[in-house]
């Protein structure tokens, strides 16, 4: 699904199998075992009836938890509805000596977000973790997106997140305890063509995790955000030509399941950290993260002008030292140290 044309995959399929690439993937490194265990914690996981979610509700509840299989069972244009989507994994998931329930409503309503929710709540008593992962998909240049695109876009993914995570706060909030997982994309935060809805949709989910980890860090809260690449329906239906990118090996080296980890991991107690983004890609498992540079500081008082910046171009536009600002204080805090004022001093 991130890929606009031939030339794009072409150019990745070229570096992923590059001699140098492949000696790096297949050096094996012994895995830790841990035990990250979810008995008697109840999880979230929207858009779970297919793709990607769908993998992440199977392992949760293989480990334990007692799952709210959210989907609604649309076209990838978010198109329709069928229960069966649903169910279907419920299903897989009771076969296989688990517990879950169904939830078929849409995560673009504040009433769907509530209901998920509710779900959790009467049939399960309790919620520890959500998974936010319901997500469309349509590809469109720029200058053609509508207004209505772009609303369609937001609605689902990012007013979606906000409609089930806003209930599932409070929720967490009087529990002193709660794991939010919210699924982002790196056309999001690198850029995507043809996505400008779907990217900014994206890139917001992580402007509302960030703040939701901030604000719930005293209640036991913590927030993240995943990057995933994983073959599903989206990446099929968007390359034009899956055949061929099958023949490369590509859709093999990023099975979904190899996202799966990663969310499970932030979903669990064992996750001890907030406020992070991780990219999972084939394999590698990455922190993604907003670096500020130190840039240049004009001389206290005077009055720098656009020439200025031209002039020192080289330090405004480093991306070396850099920092990574846990809060919009501590940048504000970075600078007024460097000019010498104390906020707390009044
Ligand atoms: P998918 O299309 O296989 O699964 C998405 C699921 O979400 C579908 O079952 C759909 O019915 C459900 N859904 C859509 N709108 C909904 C709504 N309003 N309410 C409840 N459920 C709804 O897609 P895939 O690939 O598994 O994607 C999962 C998430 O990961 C999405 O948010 C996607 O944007 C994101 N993602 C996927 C990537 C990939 O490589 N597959 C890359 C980057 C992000």
């Amino acid at each position: 699904m991130w890929f606009a044309n031939d030339s794009h995959h072409q150019l990745l399929t070229k570096y992923l199998f590059h001699p140098r690439v492949r000696a790096v993937r297949s050096q094996s490194t012994p895995m830790v075992q841990r035990m990250i265990d979810f008995t008697d914690q109840v999880v979230i996981v929207t858009g779970a009836g297919r793709g990607l979610g769908r993998l992440y509700a199977l392992e949760l509840a293989r480990r334990g938890a007692s799952v709210v299989v959210n989907d609604l069972g649309g076209s990838m244009h978010g198109d329709g509805a069928d229960t069966a989507v649903a169910d279907t994994v419920v299903a897989e998931i009771e076969a296989a000596g688990g517990t879950a329930v169904a939830s078929h409503d849409s995560v673009d309503t504040p009433e769907g977000g509530e209901a998920i929710v509710a779900s959790a709540v009467e049939r399960f008593g309790r919620l520890d973790a959500v998974v936010s992962n319901a997500g469309i998909f349509t590809t469109i240049p720029f200058e053609e997106l509508s207004a209505d695109d772009w609303r369609r876009m937001l609605r689902v993914h990012l007013d979606g997140g906000f409609y089930l995570s806003h209930p599932a706060y409070r929720v967490m909030k009087s529990a002193g305890y709660g794991r939010f997982v919210f699924i982002s994309s790196s056309g999001g935060m690198f850029g995507q063509p043809l996505e400008a809805h779907y990217a900014a949709a994206k890139a917001g989910l992580v402007g509302l995790a960030n703040v939701i980890a901030i604000e719930g860090e005293p209640h036991g809260i913590r927030a993240n955000t995943v990057l995933p690449f994983g073959f599903s329906r989206m990446v099929t239906e968007t390359v034009g030509d899956p055949k061929g990118l099958e023949e490369t090996g590509f859709l093999k080296v990023i099975q979904p399941e190899l996202v799966v980890p990663i969310v499970v991991y932030l979903a669990s107690r064992a996750c001890g950290f907030t406020h992070q983004n991780y990219s999972a890609c084939a394999g590698r498992f990455a922190r993604v993260f907003v670096g500020l540079g130190e840039g240049w500081l004009a001389e206290p008082g005077s009055n720098p002008t656009a020439d200025d910046i031209a002039a020192h171009l080289p330090e405004v536009t480093a991306t070396e030292p850099f920092t990574v600002p846990a809060s919009i204080f501590d940048e504000v805090f970075g600078v007024c140290d460097r000019l010498g004022i104390d906020v707390f001093s009044q």
